[in-house]
């Protein structure tokens, strides 16, 4: 066993929505990683974080882990894959929090928010991380925190032999907003858990 999986199996609780992580595998879903999920939720709890904007719902799994933390918490989402975004809204009705969720269907390039937040968790595509972020950090109070998950690319990020072109603009688009954060946010922390977790203090 690698220390890897032996982490992962630690930080693995799979008592917590359980029916909506085996659609994922099921229907080949991504999702968050647990042990990245492990930490998110972690800085949500020790930050007290209230208000979270979501880009990149999915089919709520890690929007229902989120809000688990605390009662108090809402939930932003913003989803373009209408047939996610309906099995979103399920979910979070099957398990008691809709009233605390703002589904939102729509590309995150177009929508216009006005709220808002003390936590953005970046998750869709991963060649607009920087639009994404220059585009809803704003809407951050001044101890925002922003979460940005997939920064290595399943190693992707490191590797100089890519031969596809769609693959080889990915690696470049996400290296260059990696690079931004560095020189832009000394205080941000990438960290190689799950598949590459950035966090960011605003
Ligand atoms: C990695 S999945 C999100 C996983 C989810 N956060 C979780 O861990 O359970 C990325 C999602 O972002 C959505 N997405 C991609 N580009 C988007 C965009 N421009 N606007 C809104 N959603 C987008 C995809 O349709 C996909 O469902």
């Amino acid at each position: 066993m690698t220390i890897e999986e032996y982490l992962k199996q630690l930080n693995t609780k799979t008592e917590s929505f359980q029916d909506v992580y085996e659609y994922a595998v099921n229907n080949r879903v991504p999702i968050i990683d647990s042990d990245a999920l492990t930490v998110l939720k972690q800085l949500i709890q020790l930050t007290r974080r209230k208000k979270i904007l979501e880009i990149g719902t999915a089919i709520g799994y890690s929007g229902l882990h989120m809000l688990s933390v605390n009662k108090d918490i809402t939930l932003t989402t913003i989803e373009k894959d209408e047939a996610s975004y309906d099995i979103s809204k399920e979910n979070f009705l099957k398990h008691g929090v809709s009233e605390r969720v703002n589904g939102i269907l729509g590309d995150a390039k177009e929508v216009e928010l006005e709220d808002t937040f003390d936590l953005l968790f970046i998750d869709a595509s991963k060649g607009n991380n920087k639009l994404f972020f220059e585009k809803y950090s704003p809407l951050l109070t001044d101890d925002g925190i922003i979460v940005v998950d997939n920064i290595l690319l399943r190693g992707q990020i490191v590797e100089e032999n890519l031969h596809s072109k769609n693959k080889i603009k990915l690696r470049d688009k996400v290296r260059q907003f990696n690079e931004y954060i560095y020189e832009n946010y000394p205080s941000a922390s990438f960290l190689n858990v799950g598949d590459g977790l950035l966090i960011i203090s605003k």
